[in-house]
């Protein structure tokens, strides 16, 4: 595939909005899905759209090569993106690349693997050309706790367990790749990060990266879930303890060549995200 059209979903997100520059960086005309005008992506095309609404996502979809399928946080974002994938289908759209998560399995007592195994499942029957990308915790999610951080704590009920959390930038180059270059039909890569490390390596990694003394405090998932109440929906609340849980068991530690294998660099260590996010941590 030579310069195509790629459609962006969730580009004003995480992943998203790193991948906008990554594809741009290999010649990619990017077209950008936004629900709000004024959060249009500058540099490139926008095209206002909602998961919600087919009509606009089949107009959204009208002319590109490519789509880049991002799940928004909902309580059916598996209909949704299933949804979308169908329409990727009907409109004759050549690609799609699908961010799952890493570990998605039907069976998972996580109810976030479990929707992304049905996104999953429901992809690969459609006969289409796709690819799924099962991304591990975010480096960048500790971004929410950079208040707390700053003032010199934080807290998780994941234990000393080690994960290989993975840098959204690394996610973002890995779907970049795939969308634009061939291989990867059908394919399902696991991004994590060059190793799994324990929260306890992770703040000092970043009092490293501060020159201010950060500890991280192991706390119960009640704990947890009470200081997150405020901000988020119970079922969201209730996954994200569900994730926490299933890193605290250890099932998260795997570490996998394939973002290095697609971008030809090694994968971002949590000491460069801590370098280059040390202003919000306080520095
Ligand atoms: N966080 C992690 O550690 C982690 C790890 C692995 C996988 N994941 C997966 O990543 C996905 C979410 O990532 P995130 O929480 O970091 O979110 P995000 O990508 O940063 O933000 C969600 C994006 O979806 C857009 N969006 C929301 N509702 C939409 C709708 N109805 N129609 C179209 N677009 C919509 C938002 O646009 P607006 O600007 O309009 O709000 C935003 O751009 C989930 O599938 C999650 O399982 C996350």
């Amino acid at each position: 595939m030579t310069a195509p059209t790629v459609l962006v979903t969730g580009a004003t997100g995480t992943v998203g909005s790193a991948l906008v520059p990554a594809l741009q960086a290999r010649g990619a005309t990017v077209r950008a899905m936004v629900r709000d005008p004024e959060r249009a992506v500058p540099g490139v095309e926008n095209v206002v759209a909602d998961l919600n609404d087919p009509e606009s996502l089949t107009a959204a979809l009208k002319g590109v090569d490519a789509a880049f399928l991002n799940s928004p946080s909902a309580a059916d974002a598996a209909a949704l993106q299933k949804r979308f994938a169908d329409l990727v289908r009907s409109g004759g759209v050549s690609r799609l690349v699908v961010l799952s998560q890493y570990a998605a399995d039907i069976d998972s007592p996580v109810r976030f693997l479990r929707w992304h195994a049905e996104v999953e499942a429901h992809v690969a029957g459609l006969g289409i050309d796709h690819t799924v990308l099962r991304p591990n915790l975010y480096l960048q999610s500790l971004l929410g706790f950079a208040d707390g951080i700053a003032q010199g704590w934080f807290g998780a009920p994941v234990g000393d367990a080690a994960v290989s959390a993975v840098d959204t930038r690394d996610i973002a180059e890995s779907a970049a790749a795939v969308l634009t270059t061939a291989g990867h039909t059908g394919r399902t890569y696991t991004l994590t990060g060059p190793r799994a490390v324990t929260h306890t390596e992770i703040a000092a990694v970043i009092s490293a990266a501060t020159g201010k003394p950060i500890a991280f405090q192991d706390i119960t998932s009640e704990q947890f879930a009470a200081a997150l109440a405020p901000f988020m929906p119970p079922w969201q609340l209730e996954g994200l303890v569900e994730d926490y849980a299933h890193y605290a068991r250890g099932e998260a530690a795997e570490v996998h060549a394939a973002v290095a294998d697609l971008t030809g660099t090694p994968a971002r260590d949590v000491a460069d995200f801590a370098r280059d996010h040390a202003a919000a941590f306080g520095a």
